[in-house]
């Protein structure tokens, strides 16, 4: 296991053990920080505190949170490079929670447009942690003083909230946090529902027929695709507000490939209908997602290597969480 160094830049990422994970979380957030996880010190953690701002169900959520774990491995995180760890065996970030709680005005909470969705959704259960998550969500960011926290689109408004937070905090005081910078790629950050092209493919969406899922069988996924909701017109053309069907299965496709858009118009121009493209995405993300699914079953059937993994990680990480919750505690002037 590594040891966190303080000449490099730091970057932390969660994922909520809410549901599947799928190709949305991968193309988002995964894939970069396999990609950043040389050149910084990583902490990558699972964050189940936030996910019981929802209803969960304990053994579902219990199991769900060690298969996000095991999916952040199979997909090319390096326990003995970074930092993984579960969001509650690392009490700080509650206890930091608590104080920029107290430096957040209800109105940033209330204008955040996730708040809103998910009040819409979970109409029966608007809770207060519903409304408070993005501070837990910045307290995650700030205790370790990110530089950058690779996310997709939809977390930007959340970190826009931490990098306020931070300079609030700095400002009151005396300099204590890094303000921290969003990294989000510029194609797939932000994959569309299979099903309906308009709106972001999402680990809660029921229909089964809209999300990829990393654990998905080769025949699944190819169905998917070939059942995935296209525009009219018969073109292989990126114009995400004209063609958002299309548009989201090149960026798919790009991410399985490494292609250019420019390199896949031209791949399938003057090909008749959409179904030589479908199948060639399908193909693609087959080849793209069954090294993760087969590196998965077997990290996660190895219970006692990702508790070690989880445990060691959670060790880590409070090391480092409880010198910066020592430094805002003396400076907010709790005695210590
Ligand atoms: P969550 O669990 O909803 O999603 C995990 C990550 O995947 C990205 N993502 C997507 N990217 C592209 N297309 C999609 N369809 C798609 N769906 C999800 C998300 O942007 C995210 O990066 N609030 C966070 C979890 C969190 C967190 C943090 C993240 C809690 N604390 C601290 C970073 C730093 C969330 O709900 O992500």
């Amino acid at each position: 296991m590594s040891e966190l160094s303080t000449d490099r830049k730091t970057i932390l990422s969660g994922m909520q053990p809410s549901g599947e994970l799928g190709i949305g979380h991968v193309a988002g957030a995964l894939r970069n920080w396999v990609k950043l996880q040389n050149e910084y010190d990583s902490l990558f953690c699972v964050v189940d505190q936030h996910a019981i701002t929802v209803r969960q169900e304990p053994a579902k959520l219990r199991k769900r949170t060690l298969d996000i774990a095991a999916m952040y491995i199979a997909a090319g995180i390096d326990p003995e490079q970074s930092v993984v760890f579960v969001q509650s065996h690392v009490p700080e970030h509650v206890q930091l929670a608590w104080v920029l709680t107290c430096m957040t005005g209800m109105g940033e909470c209330a204008r955040m447009t996730q708040f809103k969705d998910k009040s819409e959704s979970n109409a029966d259960n608007i809770n207060v942690g519903l409304f408070t998550y993005p501070i837990l969500m910045a307290a995650d960011i700030l205790v370790y003083n990110a530089d950058l926290v690779p996310v997709g689109q939809d977390q930007k408004q959340h970190l826009e909230l931490a990098r306020n937070l931070a300079e609030r905090f700095n400002h009151h005081y005396s300099q204590t946090f890094t303000v921290p910078e969003p990294y989000i790629p510029e194609v797939g950050g932000k994959i569309m529902s299979l099903q309906e092209p308009t709106k972001k493919m999402s680990k809660s969406d029921p229909n089964q027929n809209a999300s990829i899922w990393l654990i998905d069988t080769d025949d699944q996924i190819r169905n998917k695709i070939k059942r995935a909701v296209t525009d009219s017109g018969s073109d292989i053309v990126y114009n995400e507000e004209l063609r958002p069907g299309v548009s989201n299965m090149m960026s798919l496709y790009h991410i399985a490939t490494g292609k250019s858009f420019a390199d896949i118009e031209q791949e399938f121009a003057g090909t008749s209908g959409y179904a030589p493209f479908k199948e060639a995405v399908g193909e693609a993300l087959v080849g793209y997602i069954r090294p993760i699914r087969e590196r998965f079953l077997e990290v996660r059937a190895d219970k006692d290597g990702l508790d070690k993994i989880l445990h060691a990680g959670a060790e880590q990480a409070r090391a480092r969480a409880r010198k910066t919750l020592r430094k805002v505690h003396k400076k907010i002037g709790f005695v210590e």
